[in-house]
Parts: C-alpha cells; sequence; structure tokens
C-alpha cells in the first residue's frame, strides 16, 4: 500500500481517501462523505454517545479481529487507517432486515425522536460482542453470553432526553441468559409477562454481523511489509504522520518545516472533546506508531504500561488475575485501580483514550484526572523521552514539574506491586495493605469528572501490646478539587504515620487535611470539596479507627444499577386499532439509522455551512468584529449581518402573537448570546472554528448597567404587558381568608431556576434558494407556520415564496416551538444573499448559549393556616424571568397559577409580573409554568408543614380538593363529579406502593444509619390541556395507499403512530380484509406549510390528540364520498376489496382528499390527574441521591396508543428528575450561559433513574368531550418529578435532626431553603458539611 492513503472499510465497503485535512473527525467523514447517516453528532464532545460507532482492527500477525465502540465524534480520520468501522447500518437495515437489536428497540417502545438510537444500538452492540468474545459457556439459543449487569451498563455513557432510559435498559437486558424475561417491561412480543419467552423475540445471532470485511484482511496481509508508517499528504497547509520510533519522531520535531509548524502529537485525540479546538493545525503526529508506547508488561515488579495503552485495555489486563505472580493484596491494589478506571468517562471514550494522553493532560493542562489521583496513591512511577535523554520520574515529580512541552514524550507508567507479606522493621506484626478509591460526581457510572477524587493505600499492622491498629506507610492522594494537578497529603500523612489510629487522631488529622485542600480561587462549589476530602478520608480510616470500628458496619452500600420496574397499562379496544399498544411508527428505522433528521438531508455540492457569531456581553455598543489571523479564519468565504437583510425585509428572528425579536443585534448587543453575525465556511467545522475566533469590540460607554435579574428588573420596571384576557383570575376573598388563619407565614420566598431544553438534535436548518424568489427551508422545528411567516418578513417576501418543511424533529420540549426560528430564518437569508443552499447545525455549546430555556421564577408567598393544616388563604408576588423578548412568556402566567390550584387554598391571590431583562429569551419549555406552579405548591404545603410540626401528609391531604372545591377553582373545566380521578389515584397509589409500610421501613433504615438517611414522599397533579386548532389532511391514491398529512409535527411524542391509528379507525368502515393491512397502508408525511396551512405549534401536550381529531374528520369526509359507492357496488359485485373500491372511486372521479380544520370548543379543555411516591436514599457524606423507587399513577383517559403514552410518562417524568436533582444552569455575571456542554451540564442518565421504576397509565374511561375519550400525557407527568425533590427534603431532615446540636424538633432541623436542583453540593451542605467532624466530637467526648 502506498503512503499517502488512507483505506479503510465502512460496513463492508472499502473507502479510499487520498486527500483529506487531518483534522477530519470519523464522525465528519461519515456525515459528509458517505451515505451513512446512523452515527450523529450529538455534542461533539465525547459527552453523548450520539456518534457511537464500532472500530474493527486486524492483527495480520495473529489473525485476530479485535473491536470496541469509539465516539467517532473524537476519533481522527487518519487514525482509522486499515480499520473497519461498523455503523448501525450495518447491524442491518430496511433493505438487507434489521438487526435483532434494532427490531427489539422498536418492540420494547425504547426509542422515541430517535436521535440517540443510533448510538444505543452500537454501544449495545459493542457489549454484545465483548461477551461473546470472551471464553464463557455458550449461552442459550437466542441469548448473548453477557451477564445483566453488563447489559445494564452497556449503554452507561449514551444520553437520551426521551425515554427514561427505562425501555432501552430492558432492551439491553433483554440479550443476557440470567435475566428473568418475565422482569422486562411493557413490549410487543409478549401481552401478558407469563408468555413471556426468549422465542418470542426477534433472534439474536452472535455471528451476523461481519466487523471486518475479507478484503481488506487480504489487503493488510499483501501489504505487511510495506506498512511500516503512514504519511499523508493531506490539505495544503496540513500533514500526518505516524513515526514508527521515537528516532523518526525527532527527525521529524528537528526538521526544520516542523519547528515553523503549528503542530499536534495525538494517541487518540479525545482531549478535542476536552478542550474544544478552535483552531486548525499545520500537522499532525500520531503516537500510535511507537512501538515502545504500546507495551504492557506484568511481573513481580508491577505493570508497566506504554503511554499509548488504552484505558480500557489497561483496565482488562489489571483485572486479569495470575496467582503465579501476584498474592491477592497486589491484586486487590491493581483491582481497586481498575474499577475506579471503569468510572473515568465512558466505555467509548477508553476504549480510545490512552493512559498517557490522560496524565499529559493532568500535567500540562491542569485536567481534573482521576488516573493521575490513583496512581500518585498507587506509588506509580513515569518515564520520559526528553530529546535524547530518558529520565525515571515519580508521578509525584512529574506532576509537580512546570508543564513538559509537547517534545517531551511520555513513554511509560509503572504502577508498583504492593505486598503485605513483609516483616515491620518497628518490631509490630506483618503488616497490611489497604487500598481504596473514591470519585464524588454526578453520575455514578462514570460520564462526569467528579468533584473531588482521592485515593489511599496504608501499610497497617496491630500494635503488639494493645491490638490497636497502627499506620506505618500512608500515600494519601486528592486530586479534580480545584487544584493544578493531584497531590499527595503529606502533613497528613506524615502526622498519622507511627500512630494509633483514635478518634483524637482523626480530628486532628481533618484539621491538617482541611489546611490543605483548599480550592483555587474561581472553583465552585469550594467548601463543599474540602468537605469531600474529609469525608472520604473518614471513610477510609472509620473501619480502622479504635472506638468507631465497631460504631458504623457495613454502612456504605451502594445499590445497583436498575432493579427491576412494572408498568400497568389499562387500553381500550372501543376504537380498534386506536387503543391498541402498537410500536412507534419508524422506530426500526430510527434505530438503524436511516430516518432522516435536518442535518441527514445530503447537502448539495455546492452547499456551504454558517455558525453565529454572539455576543458575550449583556449590554454594550459594538464597535466592530475582527477576525484572528488563524488558520481557520482563511476559511472564511463569507460573513453575513444585518446589513444583508434585503431591501423590503425586516430584522427579526423569531415571533409570536405577542411580538418580535430581532435576528441580530444591531450597533447595540441586549444580552450574552445575542447574534450578531453569521460566519460561512465550507464546512460546518471550520464555521464553527471561524465563529469562535471572531473578536468583538465592545463598548459600554453611556449605557446603563444591564438588568440581570428580576429584582433588577423590579427596580428598573422592566416588565412586559400581561393580556388581561391571559392574566389568572383570583379566587375567593384573600383578607377575610388571612383572618380566619390562626398563623401566617409571611414573605416566604421560593426561587426557581431555568433549565435547559438539552435535546439530543440541536437546532438545525437548511436553506435551498429556489426559482423565482422563492426559498425552500428544512427545519427541525415545532411550529414551521410561524417560522414560515418570521423568514417572509425577514426576507421582504410574501409568505408563499417560503416553504418550511420538517420531517422529524430529534428532540424539541418546547425548544424548537420559537426558539427554532432565528436559525431557520439566519439560514434562509444567507442562502438568499449568497443563491447557494447553507446549512447551519449548531454546534451543542451554542445552542446552550444562544437559546434559552425554561422561565427562572423568584417566588415570594404569604399564607395562612389553621392549627390543624387548612390552609385559609395564600398570596404570591411572582416575578417570571422573561429575558429580552416577549416570546411566549406572557402565557406563563396562566399555567403557573393553574397547576398552583391543585390545593384548595381558600382564598387565592397574586400579582405577578413578566420580566424584561438583559438575558436570553426564555420560551416554553415542556410543562412551561406548570411545572413551576405545582411545585410551589408543594413548597408552601411543606412550609405549612414544618412551621406546625405537623406530618406534610397530613397538611397536603388536609388541602386536597372536594369536587366541589375544585369546581370553586376551575370552574367547568373541572367536568362531572366522577371525572375528579385524583383522591381515587392517591388512595390506590398509597396502597400498590405499600406507602404507609415503606414510611415506617424508611423511618427505621434512618435510625440505623448515620450516613445514608432516606425520604419518601408523593405528589398529586392537576393540569388543564386545551387542544390547539389543527388541520388534518386525507389522501387516498391510485394503489389504494393512504397518505397523511397534519399539522402536529412528530417530535419523538408519537404523534404519527397515533394518527396512523387514528387514520385506521377513521376508515375502518370502508374496508372489509381485516384491521392490520389497513394500517400498513397508511403514510404521514412531513410537514409542509404550502402544503397544509395553519399548522400552528406543536406544544401543549395536546397536538396529537389534535392531529387525530382532524384526521378522523378528514376520514368521515372521505366516508361518507365512498360509502354510498360502496354500497352501490356491494349490491352488484357482492363484497369489494379496498383496492377495488379506490379504483372505482378514481374512475368515476370521486375525491379522493379531504381537508378539515379542527377548532376545539370550549368543551374540549379538560384536567388531568396523576400522582408519585418515590423514595430516595442520600449519601451524607457526599450529598449523592439514589432514587430507590418511584410509583407513578397517571390518568391517560381511553389511551389513544398506550405503549406511546407510557413512553412520554416515564420519560417526562425522567427529565422532571433533572430539573429537580441534576440539572444546573449555570451564567456568569453577565449572563452568558456557562453549563454550556456535556462537561458542565449533567441531564438524568441511566444510572440516576429510579431503581425501581412502577408506572400505572390509567384508564378514566370514555368520555364525550375528548377526543376518543383520550388524555394527554407529554407534559404532566413531568410534575410528579417533585416528589423526588420532596423525598430528598425529607431526607436530609432526618440527616439534620441526627446531626443537630440542638433539639431535633427545632424549626431549623425541619425547616430550610430547598431549591431545586438539588445537586450533590446543596444536599451535602443542607445536610452539613462538617458532619463527620461533629460525629468525630461527639465520639471523642464518650
Ligand atoms: C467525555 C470525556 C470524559 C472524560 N472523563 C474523564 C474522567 O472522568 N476522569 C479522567 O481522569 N479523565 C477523563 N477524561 C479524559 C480522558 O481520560 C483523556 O481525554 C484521555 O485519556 C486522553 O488520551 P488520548 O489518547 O485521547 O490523548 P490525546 O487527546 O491524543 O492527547 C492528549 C494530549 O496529550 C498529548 N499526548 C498524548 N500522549 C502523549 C505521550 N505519550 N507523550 C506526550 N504527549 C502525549 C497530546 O499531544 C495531547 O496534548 C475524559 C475525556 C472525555 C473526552
Ligand atoms: S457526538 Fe460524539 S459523544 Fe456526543
Ligand atoms: S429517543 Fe433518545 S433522545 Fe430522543
Amino acid at each position: 500500500m502506498a503512503a499517502g492513503k488512507l483505506v479503510f472499510a465502512v460496513n463492508g465497503e472499502r473507502f479510499e481517501v487520498t486527500e483529506v485535512d487531518p483534522s477530519t473527525t470519523l464522525l465528519e467523514f461519515l456525515r459528509t462523505r458517505s451515505r451513512f447517516t446512523g452515527p450523529k453528532l450529538g455534542c461533539g464532545e465525547g459527552g453523548c454517545g450520539a456518534c457511537v460507532v464500532f472500530l474493527s482492527k486486524y492483527d495480520p500477525v495473529s489473525g485476530q479481529v479485535n473491536g470496541s465502540s469509539v465516539s467517532s465524534c473524537l476519533t481522527l480520520l487518519c487514525n482509522i487507517n486499515l480499520c473497519s468501522v461498523t455503523t448501525t447500518e450495518g447491524l442491518g437495515n430496511s433493505k438487507d432486515g434489521f438487526h435483532s437489536i434494532h427490531q427489539r428497540f422498536a418492540g420494547f417502545h425504547a426509542s422515541q425522536c430517535g436521535f440517540c438510537t443510533p448510538g444505543m444500538c452500537m454501544s449495545l452492540f459493542s457489549a454484545l460482542n465483548n461477551a461473546d468474545n470472551t471464553n464463557r459457556p455458550e449461552p442459550p439459543r437466542g441469548f448473548s453470553k453477557i451477564k445483566k449487569y453488563e447489559a445494564e451498563k452497556a449503554i452507561s455513557g449514551n444520553l437520551c432526553r426521551c425515554t427514561g432510559f427505562r425501555p432501552i435498559a430492558d432492551v439491553c437486558k433483554s440479550f443476557a441468559a440470567d435475566v428473568d424475561l418475565e422482569d422486562l417491561g411493557f413490549n410487543i412480543f409478549w401481552e401478558k409477562p407469563e408468555d413471556a419467552n426468549v422465542e418470542r423475540l426477534p433472534p439474536y445471532n452472535q455471528h451476523k454481523v461481519c466487523t471486518f470485511p475479507e478484503f481488506l484482511k487480504c489487503e493488510i496481509n499483501s501489504s505487511m511489509n510495506t506498512l511500516k508508517s503512514f504519511k499523508d499528504n493531506g490539505a495544503p497547509e496540513c500533514h500526518w504522520y505516524r513515526p514508527a520510533s521515537f528516532e523518526e519522531l525527532y527527525e521529524l520535531l528537528n526538521s526544520s518545516e516542523f519547528i515553523e509548524s503549528h503542530v499536534k502529537m495525538v494517541v487518540g485525540n479525545t482531549m478535542s472533546g476536552v478542550y474544544k479546538e478552535i483552531n486548525l493545525y499545520d500537522k499532525y503526529i500520531s503516537l500510535t506508531g511507537i512501538p515502545e508506547l504500546s507495551i504492557i508488561e506484568r511481573n513481580n515488579k508491577g505493570f508497566t504500561f506504554g503511554a499509548a495503552v488504552t484505558i480500557s485495555k489497561a483496565i482488562e489486563v489489571l483485572k486479569e488475575r495470575d496467582g503465579n505472580v501476584l498474592n491477592s493484596d497486589g491484586e486487590l491494589v491493581f483491582g481497586k485501580i481498575a474499577e475506579h478506571m471503569d468510572k473515568v468517562a465512558t466505555p467509548f471514550v477508553r476504549n480510545m483514550a490512552s493512559l498517557g494522553g490522560n496524565l499529559i493532560m493532568a500535567q500540562r493542562y491542569q485536567f481534573p484526572s482521576d488516573i493521575a489521583t490513583i496512581l500518585l496513591a498507587a506509588g506509580s512511577t513515569v518515564c520520559l523521552q526528553m530529546a535524547s535523554e530518558r529520565l525515571i520520574l515519580s508521578l509525584e515529580e512529574f506532576l509537580e514539574g512546570p508543564p513538559y512541552d509537547d517534545r517531551t514524550i511520555l513513554i511509560s507508567i509503572h504502577i508498583p506491586y504492593w505486598s503485605s507479606a513483609s516483616i515491620s522493621s518497628s518490631g509490630t506484626s506483618k503488616y497490611n495493605i489497604i487500598f481504596e478509591t473514591y470519585r464524588a460526581a454526578p453520575r455514578p457510572l462514570g460520564n462526569a469528572v467528579s468533584y473531588l477524587n482521592s485515593a489511599f493505600l496504608a501499610h497497617v499492622a496491630s500494635d503488639k501490646s494493645s491490638g490497636d491498629i497502627v499506620l506505618l506507610k500512608l500515600h494519601l492522594a486528592f486530586g479534580a478539587y480545584g487544584t493544578e494537578h493531584a497531590i499527595r497529603a503529606r502533613k497528613v500523612e506524615n502526622f498519622l504515620v507511627g500512630k494509633i489510629l483514635t478518634v483524637s487522631v482523626l480530628i486532628e488529622a481533618i484539621k491538617l487535611l482541611k489546611e490543605i485542600i483548599i480550592p483555587k480561587e474561581g472553583t465552585s462549589h469550594p467548601r463543599y470539596r474540602t468537605s469531600l476530602a474529609v469525608a472520604f478520608l473518614f471513610k477510609f480510616f472509620q473501619p480502622l479507627a479504635k472506638d468507631l470500628a465497631q460504631v458504623e458496619k457495613n454502612n456504605f452500600h451502594i445499590p445497583g444499577v436498575i432493579l427491576s420496574s412494572k408498568q400497568l397499562v389499562e387500553f381500550s379496544t372501543e376504537y380498534f386499532p386506536v387503543g391498541k399498544p402498537i410500536k412507534k411508527v419508524a422506530a426500526e428505522i430510527q434505530a438503524s439509522g436511516e430516518a432522516l433528521y435536518v442535518d441527514d438531508i445530503p447537502s448539495s455540492k455546492d452547499c456551504l455551512y454558517g455558525a453565529f457569531i454572539y455576543s458575550t456581553r449583556p449590554f454594550a455598543h459594538i464597535k466592530g468584529i475582527t477576525f484572528n489571523s488563524s488558520l481557520v479564519s482563511r476559511k472564511v468565504v463569507a460573513y453575513i449581518s444585518i446589513n444583508d437583510i434585503p431591501e423590503g425585509g425586516k430584522n427579526v428572528g423569531s415571533g409570536y402573537t405577542f411580538g418580535d425579536e430581532p435576528l441580530f443585534a444591531d450597533s447595540l448587543t441586549e444580552y450574552s448570546g445575542q447574534c450578531l453575525g453569521i460566519v460561512v465556511a465550507e464546512t460546518q467545522r471550520y464555521a464553527n472554528m471561524a465563529a469562535k475566533q471572531a473578536v468583538v469590540h465592545y463598548s459600554t460607554e453611556g449605557l446603563e448597567p444591564p438588568i440581570l435579574s428580576v429584582e433588577d428588573a423590579v427596580r428598573r420596571s422592566s416588565f412586559f404587558d400581561i393580556p388581561p384576557s391571559l392574566y389568572p383570575a383570583k379566587v375567593g376573598d384573600l383578607a377575610k381568608g388571612m383572618d380566619e388563619a390562626d398563623h401566617k407565614i409571611l414573605s416566604a420566598e421560593v426561587k426557581l431556576e431555568s433549565e435547559h431544553y438539552f435535546y439530543m438534535e440541536t437546532q438545525a436548518a437548511f436553506a435551498i434558494p429556489d426559482e423565482d424568489n422563492c426559498i425552500v427551508v428544512y427545519s427541525s422545528n415545532q411550529y414551521p407556520e410561524g417560522t414560515q411567516f418570521v423568514i417572509a418578513r425577514c426576507l421582504g417576501i410574501p409568505q408563499h415564496n417560503v416553504r418550511v418543511i420538517t420531517r422529524r424533529v430529534g428532540g424539541g420540549f418546547g425548544g424548537k416551538a420559537f426558539r427554532s426560528s432565528p436559525i431557520a430564518t439566519a439560514c434562509a437569508l444567507t442562502a438568499f444573499k449568497l443563491q447557494r443552499p447553507i446549512k447551519m447545525y449548531l454546534d451543542r455549546n451554542t445552542d446552550m448559549v444562544m437559546v434559552g430555556g425554561r422561565h427562572p421564577m423568584k417566588i415570594t408567598y404569604s399564607v395562612g393556616f389553621k392549627s390543624d393544616g387548612k390552609i385559609t388563604a395564600l398570596y404570591l408576588n411572582i416575578l417570571i424571568n422573561a429575558g429580552i423578548s416577549e416570546d411566549c412568556s406572557p402565557l406563563i402566567p396562566g399555567p403557573v397559577i393553574t397547576c398552583l390550584e391543585k390545593y384548595n387554598w381558600g382564598a387565592l391571590a397574586f400579582d405577578i409580573k413578566v420580566c424584561k431583562t438583559n438575558l436570553t429569551s426564555k420560551s416554553s419549555m415542556r410543562a412551561p409554568g406548570y411545572l413551576q406552579g405545582s411545585y410551589i405548591a408543594e413548597a408552601i404545603i411543606e412550609r405549612v408543614a414544618s412551621f406546625l410540626s405537623l406530618d406534610v401528609d397530613v397538611v397536603k391531604k388536609r388541602n386536597m380538593h372536594t369536587y366541589e372545591s375544585l369546581k370553586l377553582f376551575y370552574g367547568s373545566i373541572s367536568g362531572e363529579a366522577p371525572e375528579y380521578t385524583l383522591p381515587a389515584i392517591v388512595d390506590e397509589l398509597f396502597t400498590s406502593a405499600s406507602y404507609f409500610n415503606r414510611l415506617e421501613m424508611v423511618l427505621h433504615f434512618n435510625n440505623c444509619n448515620k450516613w445514608r438517611k432516606r425520604g419518601i414522599s408523593w405528589v398529586p397533579i392537576v393540569y388543564d390541556v386545551q387542544p390547539n386548532p389543527t388541520p388534518g389532511k386525507v389522501s387516498i391514491l391510485n394503489d389504494g395507499s393512504i397518505v397523511v398529512e397534519v399539522g402536529g409535527i412528530e417530535i419523538g411524542q408519537g404523534l404519527w403512530t397515533k394518527v396512523k391509528q387514528m387514520t385506521a379507525f377513521g376508515l375502518e368502515q370502508l374496508w372489509d380484509e381485516g384491521r392490520k393491512d389497513l394500517l400498513d397502508r397508511v403514510r404521514i408525511i412531513q410537514a409542509d406549510t404550502l402544503s397544509l396551512v395553519q399548522g400552528g405549534p406543536t406544544a401543549g401536550s395536546s397536538k396529537s390528540e389534535a392531529s387525530c381529531e382532524a384526521v378522523r374528520l378528514a376520514c368521515s369526509i372521505l366516508v361518507s364520498r365512498l360509502k354510498p359507492l360502496k354500497q352501490r357496488l356491494e349490491e352488484q359485485m357482492g363484497s369489494i376489496s379496498w383496492d377495488t373500491l379506490i379504483t372505482q372511486a378514481n374512475l368515476q372521479y370521486v375525491n379522493l382528499s379531504a381537508s378539515t380544520f379542527w377548532v376545539a370548543d370550549n368543551t374540549s379543555t379538560y384536567l388531568n390527574y396523576g400522582a408519585a411516591i418515590s423514595e430516595v436514599e442520600i449519601d451524607v457524606l457526599t450529598g449523592a441521591t439514589t432514587i430507590l423507587r418511584a410509583d407513578l399513577t397517571y390518568d391517560c383517559g381511553q389511551s389513544l396508543s398506550p405503549a406511546v403514552d407510557l413512553g412520554q410518562i416515564e420519560g417526562s417524568f425522567v427529565q422532571g428528575i433533572g430539573f429537580f436533582v441534576d440539572e444546573k444552569l449555570e451564567e456568569n455575571s453577565d449572563g452568558l450561559v456557562i453549563s454550556d456542554g456535556t462537561w458542565t451540564y449533567k441531564i438524568p442518565s441511566i444510572d440516576t433513574i429510579p431503581k425501581n421504576f412502577n408506572i400505572r397509565v390509567m384508564n378514566s374511561g370514555h368520555h364525550k368531550d375528548r377526543v376518543l375519550s383520550s388524555k394527554a400525557s407529554g407534559e404532566p407527568p413531568l410534575l410528579l418529578a417533585a416528589s423526588v425533590h420532596s423525598a430528598i427534603r425529607k431526607a436530609i431532615r432526618a440527616a439534620r435532626a441526627d446531626f443537630s446540636s440542638t433539639d431535633p424538633n427545632d424549626s431549623s432541623v425541619s425547616s430550610f431553603q430547598f431549591d431545586p436542583p438539588a445537586i450533590m453540593p446543596l444536599v451535602k451542605e443542607l445536610c452539613g458539611l462538617d458532619t463527620v467532624e461533629k460525629y468525630l466530637e461527639a465520639h471523642g467526648e464518650v
């Protein structure tokens, strides 16, 4: 094989690349230069798993093929020379047949928007492949060799924003023979758990997929001798080199060409996921060709790993047992290191990431490495190559040195073998080795850097005379807490060595430790991080300390991944096939990667790509924008700004009933994140990089300070109007209610923060200029009609010149209702101006900075109540932070109050202000306002209960509505008395979830455990839904196939599935041949604003039912046209087939297309009810929360599609967990979002969902005013996640009571400000950052 070309296979196809920019990633190549669309771009930083592919390598000497999952967004294309790539299409597809992984994703209802699904499939495939390549016994037919615990962890690095993970876990587990199939959830393969049988599952065949094609093996075999190195000419200014020895490496580095160049050395290139590249390099050097860097040696001195050995390989080797070389102590240390490494990053990152790369990042860039910390404690050394010199240093010396330049190569890492079989010189008996590692991170299984990590190695012996434990040698390593590098706490070590470990010694050690572990300035949660160091030190020494060892035993248990779950789904056949739990439309092609999202649409050859330059200042004059003279800036093809808006056009980027928002800042930027201009380049990556290279010159001269909070807005009277018709109505007489109260709480506060949408598919648009001043825009959009209107106004052309097309959306959650307009409009404007197709696919960071999110709120309330907990009056002052523009914000007060009204407050009054601030515009986000309202109600009830020292359950129950009070608060939408199902739901849930028993058990647990506390709590919800007007069109084609268009957009919520079922139901009377086939004849097609007008926004949970109703009406028109013909034909011919009917109808010119526009009337608004019980366990030492169990009952009416609704309920609840527990949106002092990626913003993952997750989808029966008696499911269940927050509050209360120095009944113990999200630092802070010290002091006194 000649040098200068790159050969590899993708799904068995040969690719030969002779010209490539070496900075090209595998993902970029697959997505832009191959036909495969399976690998998706979700984050570009290794943190989401959407891009996962399976990478196989062939060893011509052994003839073996080894493969593993990798994140293709970080893998450089040049690094895969002679490798084979398998994407999800390569597992199977619609042409060759789907893989059983695809089929099971579809059958277990584990794909909603589908954007994460290809990556999930590949992670699972990789885990199955790993297991099947072990020498474990052959599994029973239909199963893999994978074990249940491995299956559950298979997708631990993959994120999904829709499903709630439970069904995905079921898919993974369905391949494990040690799983009881009956425990798997709701699926299409069996109706009852008793019928569960592997024979019913799509068969798994471990040999089905060929991951390495023979032709590539032959090519490799035949060119073995010439395969020494790969040098590519690449793009003129970029080169890729793979030296085969140090000599070659230094020859390159010393050449004049290199000295002048901007060179990047790489192994796995995963660092680019951590530190984003905003410029290009001249040259790349891959270190993977130097054999010394890949050695693995194991002997009786320990392990030596070449620096290029991947973390996964190191884990595998460290876990291997070899009784001949090591005794159990040595294995213990290596085993613990491997266990800890298993939590570093994700499987698909570890498979590429090298040990050496990690340590260099720690040394050179102060990366908060786990590996540096654990290897430091294990006494490791490193071997360095500095030009011609080789150096062996202790890891500590290595880390402490000044950052090494990039000519210093880390060759290897040695981890010594620790043995306990020696006799100490101090006269004590033989010592033992103890080694432990710890990390406190938001996700237990990894994919999150830690707040602090630590590892401790101790030699301990028992004192001959007293038998007490003496510490002989200690390595105490701490890292990632806001330190330059991992450190040894030498002072503490020196203090402890030689001492008998008593409580007072430990107290002293902790004092010393606190002087050492001081996070550097600017580190978040500094006191928390210091307290973690104390906690881990305590955790390590507690079992050894005199007087403590016996007190707390087995206290630190960590529950497993997912224990079990149950789904009870009640459904009805009244409107069959509506109501049947069918699999989601297009689920298989979503899994196989064939389903097309905007960025999957092939670009035409002259397509260009756009990226936003955004403001980083909240309120400033823009004095100018310049570009750095960087390599990437030379790639800029055009720059589009406000000046490019055509004559007659308007500077508008989005707009809704209440007002417009400009597309560009004019000469004044009004918020951080505002669009200043668009950079256009030949690839999306160049455009993104170049946009980040732009230098914006600001001036704040003569300007007032920006308004960055609702308090500022009040001071400066900066408000948006709320139209009177949208201002909610007060209830009762507040003054009278307050008079009746026995007690009052005045001016209490609740603060609610914003939340990112974090849809897996970021905002995307593709605009193509069309003839006669027209434009076609493909947009990932929940409101194409609105976007069409905005584009037309921006371009100054009639709306009929603008066609906006949306097929499917990779997650919206409200963020693509109004917030997708600016992207589509920018794209359209650029295409219009340049008269070339333009794509814009926002990188994750830009998306999170610019797009806004949920409305933050500040609530101040006064509440009056009786001594028995009955509330008599509530007054609220609600400040809603709307950001810079109205968007839909004036609509928000209504939902806040509606959901707050779930309790009977006696009298209710409020003052609500929608504040205009210099922040990104906040918009509708799943359950907008409703979520906040429902939570505020719970917070008030909690506060009243703790004021009265009453059980919060008593106060809740006392204030729940009777049907009469419900009517008072909700008026006619309350419906008839039997429709108020909430009390029955709550009672049933108490029984089914054994609430009262578990209350006792929680109490018992808390009495027995000091460091783990549990809490259990429940919340009810009431949620009003009003279906929006929606069009529908049903057309029957010549061959009898049916095509349906609706106003609603498929955003993952299963709208197409419901519409398909409804179409089959609507036409059923014309069909004699069995209903299944009729379903197969229906296709729902993309929304097109020129084909179906007045589509309206897909929002408010009701678009599915509205679309269904529109379609049902359209079908009835068709039925009315075809029925007479059918009867006539039947009279002539007897029974006739559908095809004959349609042929005849065509011949007789019957109009076979019917359109409707369904407008809901007043009776269409209805209330939704549900309740949830959640039980949590918190770790008092770290603040980590484990959700042990959640039980939900949700009234879904007569579900239109029960599997879809179940998925919505689960997914919504888990998204709610994100809001209440995990997701902390942070801004800097300029209001610029800094939680702008997967590193800094943690949505729920498989390891943070409830371990036991039980759902009942209740059918409250027939109802004439609802669409086929159904109810919405998309948003209301999100509110139920408040039960998790409430349970955490109880657990914290239990901890505070335990550690309180005052009376545990004191109000300071039970009453505390605890606003969501309940992230680890907050939980620990509320439990007490000094609990360990308090505990030790108490024991020291004994
Ligand atoms: C999503 C994600 C999550 C992560 N989470 C964690 C975590 O929880 N804990 C943790 O500890 N780490 C974490 N990491 C860091 C990860 O371990 C490192 O990115 C990885 O080990 C770097 O290895 P690499 O081969 O990809 O290095 P590269 O990216 O190829 O190189 C990194 C740097 O090291 C230099 N370099 C590489 N090898 C050598 C060598 N032998 N000699 C001299 N210089 C060299 C390169 O020039 C470059 O400057 C995470 C990374 C990602 C992407
Ligand atoms: S896109 Fe590669 S991990 Fe997210
Ligand atoms: S289905 Fe997983 S992100 Fe939508």
